[in-house]
């Protein structure tokens, strides 16, 4: 086949050009399960629950204790990490909150982040928000997704 490229492009460029290519698509490639990963990734984690009421929460990782936390009605707490190498990075929650001046305690725990769920955010950013019905993953991008991760013991 006779194209302009052959005529006017010398052979060393093309091979260059060839191997370019072939570096960003094996750089690119989905291929491999495990990558090292530099990116970071964001949770936030939303009281949504009612007015007036104050969420508390102890979100941890295997490395990281985050500590307990005091989230007032509409507030986020948000921390971020590397997902680490064999992406088995989790974070889970221990949240409760008053459900009234009775003192009835409303409380719950489960994962609030796993690496299976990235897909599920926006860009790398996690949005949690706890309501009274449980506590949930949603995102604003495009396709708006809203699910329940895990509910209150009751
Ligand atoms: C929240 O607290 C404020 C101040 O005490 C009160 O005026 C308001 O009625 C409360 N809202 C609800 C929904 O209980």
């Amino acid at each position: 086949m006779d194209t302009g490229l052959n005529k006017t492009v010398p052979r060393g460029y093309k091979l260059t050009f060839l191997a370019i290519l072939l570096f960003i698509s094996w750089q690119c490639s989905t291929v491999s399960g495990f990558k090292w990963r530099t990116d970071l990734t964001y949770v936030y984690l939303k009281n949504d629950i009612a007015e007036n009421i104050t969420l508390h929460a102890h979100c941890k990782s295997a490395d990281d204790d985050l500590g307990p936390k005091i989230i007032s009605y509409g507030q986020n707490i948000e921390w971020w990490f590397i997902i680490n190498f064999f992406e088995t990075t989790l974070f889970w929650c221990n949240l409760w909150y008053l459900a009234d001046s009775e003192g009835g305690v409303v409380s719950g725990s489960g994962d609030i982040f796993r690496v299976k769920q990235l897909k599920g955010c926006d860009d790398s950013h996690c949005y949690r928000a706890a309501r009274k019905d449980g506590v949930h993953a949603y995102t604003f991008g495009p396709q708006q997704e809203d699910y329940i991760l895990f509910g209150w013991m009751s």
